[in-house]
């Protein structure tokens, strides 16, 4: 009886491994017929009832089936593993041949990238990268200038005056209220008060306008301001350092015009004019011989009447530069955040 029911067990049992489908089926299988009550092990169980030589034959038997049974699932659950491991390695697999996604860097500001273009320029040409405050005095940014309280002068530049608090802890009285620079020249004086010339300085800088805006104005913008003081320096040298300045920068020929103007700091002053070939003369910036007013208000003394220092002075707009250079018909694209055009650059 035991017999029969060994051989049913085990064509039973095998037919169960071939079908199972998964290793669910196949750990369902081995509980039904090896595990702690499953139909073998009963099987096991029941030697000890029969005689000895039957136990021992029927042992034998028996054990050759667990040993087969275990021996198929065994390679059966190898078999699933595998598939299991080889589909998760096929979707988790890394195609190394694939073009990667580029990652989006940011870039600097066109109008930095200017002021770092200008700053190597002058910087090869021996002009030291100066700055200055952004809040400025009114002495630094007019008197010492040249430029008297009431002096009808004063109409050039439209101010942002600062209200100072009675208890903030910068000294303030009627002669020296504070404004927003509105144009880099003050530094002029800072920087004389502290060196003794020979000096040759190039000063970047935001400078503020009280104005209305429009394509070529601004209420911020960046001027760039330029002193060279020694004993000889003439307006000849000031023309042959900006033609050069100027043909490096726009990496064309051009053309370069003095015409006569007015600066309360320079005496004589002119304004500068550029042309690129048979183009338009465009406004670039205003200049001038250092006026002797300057050098006093500095505590230097000037050339007039003799033995003393003399130089020249310009400032020119560094957003007007880079619309020359960029073809850039409007101020307020720089400052309008529009990645539309930032992104050109
Ligand atoms: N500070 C002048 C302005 O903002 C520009 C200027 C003109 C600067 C003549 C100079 C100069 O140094 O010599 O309009």
């Amino acid at each position: 009886m035991a017999k029969i029911n060994l051989k049913n067990l085990k064509v039973e049992a095998k037919k169960g491994i071939e079908k199972a489908d998964n290793l669910k089926d196949l750990d369902e299988i081995f509980r039904k017929y090896l595990g702690k009550k499953g139909k073998i092990t009963l099987i096991f169980n029941s030697l000890k009832k029969l005689p000895l030589n039957k136990r021992k034959k029927l042992g034998r038997e028996a054990n050759l089936v667990k040993i087969g049974l275990e021996k198929l699932i065994r390679e059966k659950t190898q078999k699933f593993k595998e598939e299991i491991r080889a589909e998760s390695l096929g979707k988790e697999k890394i195609d190394i041949t694939r073009p990667g996604k580029k990652v989006k860097i940011g870039h600097l500001h066109p109008l930095t990238l200017v002021q770092r273009e200008v700053e190597e320029i002058f910087q090869s040409m021996g002009f030291s990268v100066i700055t200055g405050p952004e809040v400025e005095t009114e002495w630094y940014n007019f008197d010492a200038l040249n430029i008297p309280k009431d002096h009808p002068a004063r109409d050039m530049w439209d101010t942002f005056w600062l209200k100072v608090e009675a208890n903030t802890r910068i000294h303030t009285n009627d002669t020296n209220r504070l404004l927003l620079r509105t144009h880099t020249s003050p530094v002029q004086i800072r920087y004389m008060e502290k060196h003794q010339p020979p000096l040759r300085i190039i000063v970047p800088g935001r400078c503020f306008r009280h104005e209305a805006t429009d394509a070529s104005h601004e209420i911020q913008f960046y001027q760039l301001e330029g002193l060279v003081v020694d004993k000889n320096i003439s307006a000849a040298n000031f023309r042959a350092i900006i033609e050069e300045f100027l043909k490096r920068f726009l990496k064309t020929d051009i053309e370069i015009r003095l015409r006569p103007s007015f600066f309360p700091f320079t005496e004589p002053s002119f304004e500068i004019d550029v042309r690129r070939k048979k183009g338009k003369w465009v406004e670039m910036m205003g200049a001038g011989m250092v006026h002797p007013n300057v050098f006093k208000a500095a505590g230097l003394i000037p050339n007039a009447p003799a033995g003393g220092w003399q130089g020249f002075a310009f400032g020119a707009g560094l957003d007007r530069l880079a619309m020359l250079k960029y073809k850039i018909n409007d101020i307020r694209l720089f400052y309008s955040g529009d990645l539309r055009f930032l992104k050109q650059f």
